[in-house]
């Protein structure tokens, strides 16, 4: 039917400012969103498909399980929204199952957005596609006058809501709210709480495919920024916090070393951390406290192996 395709170079990441600020900071920290260049995302989906990695492949099998159910307990949808769609794959099924009248896809890599959501205009005729190449968590509120009126369903799948922490997540989920109207619905995806050593071997898989995604954040910043990390100087270290409930991961300095980054020096101690990622993993009740807060209500529930797909409504 159509596709539009728009920039919105303004509201677009500052990897420069933000990294300098993070190596700056005490601890030293990195916001996860950088993980993700050319070279991250095709490690990423290397993660996916990792044996101790099951998360992708439970979420794909559960939802296309109980797709009948799921889509019986959404009902009519006008327009469905997915913030950090990335391949445009995982909201196919949906599609199918929903026929909306517009899909609305949000992403900060734009090239790849536009390819995926064009891709997916050219299967489905019916469909108005609109692509919003945009860092979402800096300006959502920019996508509200791209949607069209009528009933709104914002999608946001493979626990992406567990890498931030709960404060940010509750605010992130009240933004969501906001863009998906007074009648509109939230289908969310997050990993559940399990066995610590299941979890600790799900982001220390046996290939060193997850260490290489840690450490392509450095390779990353060597490429953008003109940085001289040593790679062989830092350690992949991610382990499981049961009292935070949460997945935390780092790159531990294995010597005292200078590094310099976009022409600043930063001072690393032997031993000292670098904090790239937090994935929070929750029971069920927890997140729904996170939700409500957010002003969402539950409307429906579904678990396989360890992950939850929950539905809720804004009124
Ligand atoms: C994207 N996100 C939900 C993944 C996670 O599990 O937190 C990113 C990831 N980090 C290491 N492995 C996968």
């Amino acid at each position: 039917m159509s596709f539009t395709f728009q920039d919105f170079p303004a509201a677009r990441n500052d990897l420069r400012a933000d990294v300098l600020a993070g190596l700056a900071a005490n601890p030293k920290a990195i916001p996860p969103k950088y993980f993700y260049d050319e070279s991250g995302c095709r490690l990423f989906e290397a993660i996916c498909a990792q044996p101790e990695y099951a998360l992708c492949r439970t979420e794909q099998t559960l939802m296309a399980a109980r797709l009948p159910d799921i889509a019986t307990a959404i009902g009519e949808v006008d327009c469905l929204v997915e913030p950090g769609a990335g391949d445009c794959i995982k909201v196919r099924l949906l599609l199918d199952a929903l026929h909306p009248t517009h899909l609305t896809v949000i992403d900060i890599a734009g090239g790849p957005l536009a390819a995926a959501a064009q891709a997916v205009s050219r299967d489905y005729p019916k469909l108005a596609v609109t692509a919003l190449a945009m860092d979402f968590l800096s300006d959502l509120e920019a996508a509200a006058p791209w949607l069209p009126a009528g009933r709104r369903l914002v999608y946001y799948p493979g626990s992406s809501i567990g890498n931030f922490p709960p404060d940010a997540a509750t605010a992130l989920l009240a933004r969501f709210r906001q863009l998906a109207g007074a009648a509109g619905q939230l289908l969310i995806g997050f990993d559940l709480k399990k066995d610590p050593q299941q979890l600790h071997a799900a982001y220390n898989d046996a290939a060193g495919i997850t260490a290489a995604f840690n450490l392509n954040l450095l390779a990353r910043l060597n490429r953008e920024l003109g940085a001289d990390f040593d790679l062989a100087g830092f350690r992949h270290y991610a382990f499981y916090n049961p009292v935070e409930g949460r997945i935390e991961m780092h790159l531990v300095s294995l010597a005292e070393q200078d590094v310099t980054v976009a022409g600043e020096r930063f001072h690393f101690a032997l031993g000292e951390t670098l904090h790239t990622e937090h994935s929070y993993k929750f029971r069920c009740d927890e997140f729904g406290i996170l939700a409500s807060r957010a002003g969402w209500h539950l409307a429906g529930e579904w678990q396989q192996d360890g992950f939850a797909v929950q539905l809720y409504d804004s009124r």
